[in-house]
């Protein structure tokens, strides 16, 4: 691992999950824990990046000399990205946004009464995917979290977002991914594919971030 391999290269990663407001109590979530995408930033620093971390709500202390910028929802992340994107060379997407949205957030408490009811859901804007294809595009890096065919649908997701990298994460099994310490991954590109072996998410960061780098460079050389 390279402490200058990131030197002078703005980095931007989003992390953790996003909130979907129902009423003024209630929303919908899911269970990313942010770890991942705080130790990338992390790691990211130590190559020598400038990193902004846009943070859904996490219980995590911001790794030091990180700029982070707290949102709650998928709307306020893709506003919070899309602003980023005149300073940003590398866009590396780790947060779990909500898919769906309430289609109204209903101003005072919902009360109980009927037996059943229902929350009508709007999609949410896919935040990677934007950023991919906005005009100022950074190098651009996601995630793909799936619990079965994960490399053949990590392939589609770098092809239907238009991704530079995407790094597919077997979520079934608990070991791994969302609230766990350890990962293992495979980072897959436009004509390869690597195998990255359990490790703490810090340690695999730091494997992830020494491939991420030689990619980078490599897209800037042609
Ligand atoms: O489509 P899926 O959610 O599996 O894609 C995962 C990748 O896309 C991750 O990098 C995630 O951060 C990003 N994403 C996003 N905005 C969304 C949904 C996913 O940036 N609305």
């Amino acid at each position: 691992f390279q402490s200058n391999a990131l030197d002078g290269v703005n980095v931007v990663i989003t992390a953790g999950p996003t909130r979907e407001a129902i009423d003024p109590v209630r929303y919908i979530s899911n269970h990313s824990s942010g770890k991942m995408g705080f130790a990338l930033a992390q790691a990211a620093v130590e190559a020598g990046a400038s990193v902004t971390l846009i943070a859904g709500p996490v219980a995590l202390v911001s790794p030091e000399r990180v700029k982070r910028i707290d949102v709650d929802s998928a709307e306020q992340m893709h506003q919070a990205a899309m602003d980023s994107l005149a300073n940003c060379d590398m866009f590396i997407g780790a947060a779990a946004v909500a898919d769906y949205r309430p289609a109204q957030i209903v101003e005072q408490k919902i009360k109980k009464s009927a037996d059943s009811m229902s929350i009508e859901l709007v999609r949410n804007p896919d935040i990677i995917a934007a950023v991919a294809s906005h005009p100022q595009r950074p190098f651009t890096i996601g995630f793909a979290a799936e619990t079965q065919d994960v490399i053949s649908y990590a392939k589609g997701k770098l092809a239907k977002k238009k991704l530079d990298l995407i790094i597919a994460n077997d979520v079934s099994d608990s070991e791994i991914g969302f609230n766990s310490d350890n990962n293992a991954v495979t980072v897959i590109w436009n004509g390869g594919e690597k195998a990255m072996a359990l490790a703490s998410k810090q340690q695999l960061s730091r494997c992830l971030l020494s491939e991420i780098a030689e990619k980078y460079k490599n897209s800037r050389a042609t």
